[in-house]
């Protein structure tokens, strides 16, 4: 995908251009439509998204726990956490994704980690407001 475009993504942003380049080759962009289901509650993990543009809602034992919008990320739980999928998201408008596979995901923790960073203390503070939301088995 096209580097500049991640410069509006508050988690990329203060990237150099050169990360971002790097970010850019890790991730795909994809559209998808409104009522699809990207994330499954109890499921096997193995992508990390971020919102480009669009909602989606979050939602735990069919409760709903958040909602997400443009620059917002989800699916970091269970990758950081090797678990199953914590809760379900699914798009309440048409949505635009960057979508990065697990490896690459890991790559990207192990080269920025200052964006591991970020997107662990995002998951820590949602923990924080929806404990019940992790099901640590
Ligand atoms: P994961 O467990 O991989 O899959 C479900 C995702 O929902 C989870 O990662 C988070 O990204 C997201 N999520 C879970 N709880 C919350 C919350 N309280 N607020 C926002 N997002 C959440």
């Amino acid at each position: 995908m096209d580097a500049d475009r991640l410069k509006t993504l508050p988690l990329f942003g203060e990237l150099s251009h050169h990360d971002r380049v790097k970010i850019a080759r890790w991730a795909d962009e994809v559209d998808v439509p409104e009522g699809k289901r990207l994330v499954t509650e109890g499921a096997f993990a193995h992508e990390f998204m971020v919102i480009e543009s669009g909602t989606a809602e979050v939602t735990h034992d069919d409760q709903r726990i958040a909602e997400l919008g443009p620059g917002d990320f989800f699916g970091e739980m269970a990758l950081l956490e090797h678990q199953r999928r914590s809760a379900t998201v699914t798009a309440t408008t048409d949505l635009r994704l960057v979508v990065m596979h697990e490896r690459d995901f890991r790559a990207m923790e192990d080269e920025l980690p200052e964006v591991a960073r970020m997107i662990r203390a995002t998951m820590q503070e949602r923990r924080a407001r929806n404990p019940g939301s992790i099901d640590p088995s």
